[in-house]
C-alpha cells in the first residue's frame, strides 16, 4: 500500500497527455531518449523532462549505458502496477496513439536497417572478427554445456549468424532452425554448414522482432550475442518464449555491462551490454526462470570484454 501523497505524486506524473502516450511505448519495450524523441517528435529537453517526471515517480525505470539511457515501464511496486494498469486502458485505436506506433515501427526498422547494413558488410569475415572480444573456447564449452542429455527433437538458433552454434550444437538437436535477417550472414552459414556436413539443419530469413509462430514449437532455443543489438532485448525474448515449449531450455549468451561506447558506433551495438538484474526481470516478464549464469571475463586487458552466458527455462 502506498502512503497518500506518494499515490497522489504517480497520478500527477502519469495524468499527462504526453506522459501517458509515454507509458503506452514504452509497455512495447525499452526505448532511448532518442528514439522517443523521434517517435513523439517532440524536443529533447522536453522529453527527457517527460521521462524524469516519470522516473522520480516510479513509473518507468532508467537505465544509464554510456552516453546514452535506456528507460522501460516499471515492472514492480505501486507505481509499477499503477504503470501496467494504465496502459492495459489505453485505447490502441485511438488516432493519436495508432500515429505514435507507426513511429515506433519506423524507428525501429530504421535500427534495424543499420544493423543489416553493418552485418551486409561484415559477414564474411564475422568468426574472425568475433574471436577479437571473447574467450570463445570457454563461452563454446560453456554453451555445450548447457544444453545436455540427449539429442532434442528441435532447436532454434535466433540471430544463427555464420550458424556457429548450429555447427557446435550439431549433436544437440534432431533439427536445427537457425534464423537472421541478413541475407549475407545466411549465406555463409548455408556454405560453413554445407561443408561441415551439418544436414540436418537449415537457415532461414526471419526477423526476430516478428518471429513466424510456425518456427516453434522448440525444445531448446540458442541466442547467442544477439540481443546487445536491440533497444529493447526484453521484447525479443519475450517472442522467443512464446516458441519455446512447457519446460524448454533456452541459453542466452551476451556482454554483462561495458562502457565500451566504440562497439555502439563502429559495431551497431545499442545496448552496452546486459546486466543480470535486467535479465532477471525480461526473464519473468517473458515467463522463464533464470536457472543458471556464468561468467567469462575478456582475456584482452582494459579493452575487454565479460561474456554472460545465462540458462533459463520456460
Ligand atoms: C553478432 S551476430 C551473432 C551471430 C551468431 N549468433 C554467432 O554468435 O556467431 C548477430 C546476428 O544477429 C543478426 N540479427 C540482427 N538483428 C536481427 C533481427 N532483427 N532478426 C534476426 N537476426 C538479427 C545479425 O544479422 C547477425 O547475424
Amino acid at each position: 500500500m502506498a502512503e497518500l501523497a506518494e499515490l497522489v505524486g504517480v497520478l500527477k506524473a502519469a495524468g499527462e497527455g504526453t506522459r501517458l502516450r509515454l507509458l503506452a511505448l514504452l509497455a512495447g519495450g525499452d526505448h532511448s531518449v532518442k528514439d522517443l524523441t523521434e517517435i513523439l517528435d517532440q524536443s529533447q529537453p522536453r522529453v527527457s523532462r517527460h521521462l524524469k517526471l516519470l522516473a522520480d515517480a516510479g513509473l518507468v525505470q532508467r537505465n544509464a549505458e554510456g552516453a546514452w539511457a535506456y528507460y522501460g515501464l516499471a515492472q514492480d511496486g505501486e507505481a509499477g502496477a499503477v504503470a501496467q494498469w494504465l496502459v492495459g486502458r489505453v485505447d490502441h485505436t485511438d488516432p493519436e496513439r495508432v500515429r505514435d506506433c507507426e513511429r515506433q515501427a519506423e524507428v525501429r526498422a530504421a535500427q534495424q536497417a543499420q544493423a543489416a547494413h553493418y552485418f551486409a558488410k561484415v559477414a564474411g569475415s564475422w568468426d574472425l572478427l568475433k574471436t577479437l572480444h571473447v574467450p570463445e573456447d570457454a563461452v563454446e564449452s560453456a554453451v555445450l554445456g548447457g544444453f545436455q542429455g540427449g539429442p532434442v527433437e528441435l532447436l532454434l538458433d535466433l540471430g544463427t549468424g555464420t550458424g556457429r552454434m548450429l555447427q557446435l550444437l550439431a549433436d544437440r538437436y534432431k533439427r536445427g532452425i537457425g534464423v537472421d535477417s541478413s541475407r549475407e550472414m545466411l549465406s555463409v552459414a548455408r556454405a560453413r554448414l554445407g561443408s561441415a556436413g551439418v544436414t540436418h539443419a537449415q537457415v532461414r530469413l526471419g526477423d526476430m522482432a516478428e518471429l513466424d509462430p510456425a518456427l516453434g514449437p522448440a525444445d531448446a532455443i540458442v541466442i547467442h550475442q544477439v540481443l546487445h543489438y536491440f533497444d529493447d532485448p526484453g521484447r525479443m525474448l519475450m517472442g522467443a518464449r512464446e516458441l519455446l515449449k512447457p519446460g524448454g531450455q533456452m541459453v542466452i549468451v551476451d556482454f554483462a555491462p561495458h562502457e565500451l561506447e566504440f562497439l555502439r558506433t563502429e559495431h551497431a551495438h545499442r545496448r552496452l551490454g546486459l546486466s543480470q538484474a535486467q535479465m532477471s526481470g525480461w526473464a519473468a516478464s517473458a515467463g522463464l526462470q533464470v536457472q543458471t549464469v556464468r561468467e567469462f571475463p575478456s582475456d584482452n586487458g582494459d579493452r575487454g570484454l565479460t561474456v554472460c552466458l545465462w540458462r533459463l527455462c520456460a
